[in-house]
């Protein structure tokens, strides 16, 4: 740790903060009087505004509770203080950002976004543009950085933007042929999320947006392994799962999803070209089907046997690939064309991952130069208007109080189609 930098001018720093702590398994507690993150030389200090609830946050503190860490992974807020070779000079005292942090951190007890303050790594940031509100930001934080790193670095698909961050064009990359490029207009000319849905069937509606009357790749067509175009997001209406399908369509591929058929057109005005009720029996063979047995990609958002099943069924008659969110039940590993994986986003950070299997893992500094480079390609989506769309917002009240009552409903599976956010 090093000596900062001011803070630009601002009012000066409290000695101490309010901060959500582990108190033990499935606890946590407001403390009143804990010390504010010390900077690492890279990183800049956020004043909390908003922060958003994460099912990861709950599921910590049931499997693996560091007590007397600082809970929360996401938040938004203002930069009151940069490190010393913070290299972003877009970030300046008064920015506004959000972002990702490791929460519950084994070696770092004083830092977690359930706080009034927070340090980020000045890398691994975004800036918040005007049209976005600090709880949208907030929502965004752990979803952005999830999909980047299990969709378009550990499998990779085609990077979906251009600029900065774009690199060469990945392995398994297929163009688009004129017709998907055409629907792909078609989705992307609506612009916001809420032009998008009207109120009418489940709980939203959705404007018709016109389709090909058939799947790109027509039933019984033989197709090469890996050029299939399609990717299946399972748990489309997750906020995982929702960022995956903007992206996927950014990409020029075409997601089709399940989820609960309530929330059929959330994830259609995201981009899912088809939505399957993963309560229905027949889903993974009705996924197979509608993807013409070529499906070479499955994004799990939920993974858990149920849900790897339906992928496994649903995955083309080639096999291919297939990333969990959660560690891998080997159990439903049934095909051996399959290869099966698992992310975890805080290797991003580049250290080691120092908690118990399966979720520990050793420090991989080429996680971190992707996740630089995602972070500055993707802030060029989120800084145009329309572009990212953030899940629909619960807005709970009672600041970091409240976030514990959210924390319940996380934990309670009370959650479905939204984001939980408390303003702090
Ligand atoms: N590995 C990592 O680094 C990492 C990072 C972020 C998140 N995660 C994990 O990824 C998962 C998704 O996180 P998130 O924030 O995107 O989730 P979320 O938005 O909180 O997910 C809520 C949605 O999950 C769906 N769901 C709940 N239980 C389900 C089940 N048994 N089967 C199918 N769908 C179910 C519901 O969909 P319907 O209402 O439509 O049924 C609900 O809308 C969580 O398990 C989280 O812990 C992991």
């Amino acid at each position: 740790m090093r000596s900062l930098s001011s803070n630009g001018g601002m009012d000066p720093l409290p000695k101490i903060q309010r901060a959500l702590k582990v108190r033990g398994p499935r606890e946590v507690e407001l403390h009143e009087t804990c010390p504010l993150p010390a900077l690492e030389d890279d990183e800049i200090l956020v004043r909390v505004r908003c922060v958003a609830i994460n099912p990861v946050d709950a599921k910590v503190l049931d499997m693996a509770p560091r007590v007397g860490a600082t809970a929360g992974c996401e938040f938004a807020g203002d930069v009151v203080k940069m490190g010393p070779s913070v290299k972003n000079d877009q970030l300046k005292a008064g920015v506004a950002v959000f972002g990702c942090v490791w929460g519950n951190h084994p070696n770092r007890p004083d830092n977690g976004a359930f706080a009034e303050f927070v340090a980020v790594a000045g890398d691994l940031v975004y800036l918040l543009p005007p049209h976005l509100s600090y709880q949208q930001g907030a929502s965004l934080g752990v979803a952005l950085p999830t999909v980047g790193m299990a969709v378009y670095y550990l499998w990779p698909l085609r990077l979906p933007y251009t600029g900065p961050g774009r690199s060469p064009i990945a392995r398994g990359e297929t163009r688009q042929t004129s017709g998907e490029a055409e629907e792909t207009r078609e989705l992307e000319a609506t612009t916001t999320l809420a032009d998008r849905m009207e109120g009418a069937g489940g709980h939203v509606g959705v404007r018709h947006l016109t389709r090909p009357s058939s799947p790109p790749s027509a039933l019984g067509t033989p197709r090469k392994p890996g050029t299939s175009r399609y990717v299946l997001v399972y748990g489309g209406s997750t906020v995982c799962g929702a960022m995956a399908l903007q992206m996927i369509r950014k990409s020029g591929l075409v997601p089709v999803c399940t989820c609960s058929a309530r929330n059929f057109a959330l994830v259609k005005a995201l981009g899912a070209q088809e939505a399957f009720d993963y309560h229905s029996p027949t889903c993974g063979d009705d996924i197979r089907r509608h993807t013409a047995d070529t499906l070479a990609y499955a994004l799990d958002c939920i993974t858990d046997l149920a849900s790897m099943r339906i992928c496994y069924t649903a995955m083309g008659r080639d096999g291919g690939k297939y990333m969990g969110l959660e560690p891998v039940p080997l159990r439903a590993h049934t095909r051996r064309d399959i290869k099966p994986n698992y992310i975890l986003v805080y290797t991003m950070f580049g250290k080691e991952v120092t908690s118990p299997r399966p979720f520990g893992r050793p420090a991989r500094p080429k996680d971190r130069v992707f996740a630089e480079r995602w972070y500055r390609g993707t802030q060029t989506l989120v800084d145009i208007p329309g572009e990212i769309h953030p899940h629909p917002l619960d807005q709970g009240s009672d600041g970091l109080h409240g976030v514990i009552k959210g924390l319940d409903r996380m934990r309670k599976g009370d959650v479905s189609g939204v984001k939980l956010v408390y303003e702090l």
